[in-house]
């Protein structure tokens, strides 16, 4: 059972620029967010993903940002507000073991958990909410610290989202991540390139096994 939560400090240092030259949150989430979606970002803390993805749904858009520490989301919206992007973000405090938000139930248009499921100690039950809050053809994009996160727990996590109706339709190479795409529904179509991306097919771990090794091998 997760006990440990990221750390406000950590919170700033996770949103900092910095991170930008690692993992680029407006490539990483550009395949799937479009204008006018109403999207959600679980466990968001200071808002690296929510405030691209805030650009990308546009004016007519929204981003759900849900996190359990206050903290982080007022952080969040004070660097929303810096940007013009306030408009389009609802935040919300969640509880320990569940996201709640009955009012997006089936409304969802894509939905980011990244580096937050090994914080949650009821992983099930955040998956399930998930599968009731996405709409049943939108994707979830699952992602884990590599390193921090085993391969094996990542295909654990897998395993419990298919028990909550999602399936994985592709691995994502993302740096020093282990990343999945799931649908609830089994026909997705792909919808990115593996140009945009980097996606191959297989297992999330085995992907990004494989594209962490070769990033070393570059450096
Ligand atoms: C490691 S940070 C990742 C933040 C962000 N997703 C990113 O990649 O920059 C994990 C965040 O998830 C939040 N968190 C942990 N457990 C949670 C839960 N059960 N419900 C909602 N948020 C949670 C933490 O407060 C923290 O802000």
């Amino acid at each position: 059972m997760a006990t440990h939560v990221c750390p406000i400090w950590v919170g700033y240092f996770l949103a900092s620029r910095l991170r930008k030259l690692l993992q680029n949150p407006t490539r990483i989430i550009g395949p799937f967010v479009r204008p006018n979606m109403t999207v959600l970002d679980f466990g968001c803390a200071m808002g690296f993903f929510s405030l691209p993805m805030a650009e990308a749904v546009g004016p007519g858009g929204k981003v759900v940002c849900v996190d359990r520490q206050p903290e982080m989301l007022d952080v969040l919206k004070r660097r929303a507000a810096r940007a013009g992007l306030l408009d389009r973000i609802q935040c919300h405090v969640c509880p320990k073991d569940s996201i709640d938000l009955k009012e997006y139930d089936g409304a969802l248009d894509f939905a980011l958990a990244f580096t937050v499921l090994h914080e949650v100690s009821h992983p099930d039950r955040i998956l399930s909410d998930l599968g009731r809050l996405v709409r049943s053809d939108a994707p979830l994009l699952l992602a884990e610290p590599a390193g921090h996160v085993t391969p094996q727990e990542v295909e654990h996590m897998v395993a419990l989202a298919r028990e909550h109706g999602f399936v994985m339709t592709r691995a994502l190479l993302i740096r020093s991540a282990h990343a999945a795409l799931l649908t609830r529904a089994a026909t997705q179509e792909a919808t990115i390139s593996e140009e945009d991306a980097g996606v191959r097919s297989g297992t999330a771990a085995k992907a990004s096994d494989e594209h962490n090794r070769e990033s070393r091998g570059r450096r």
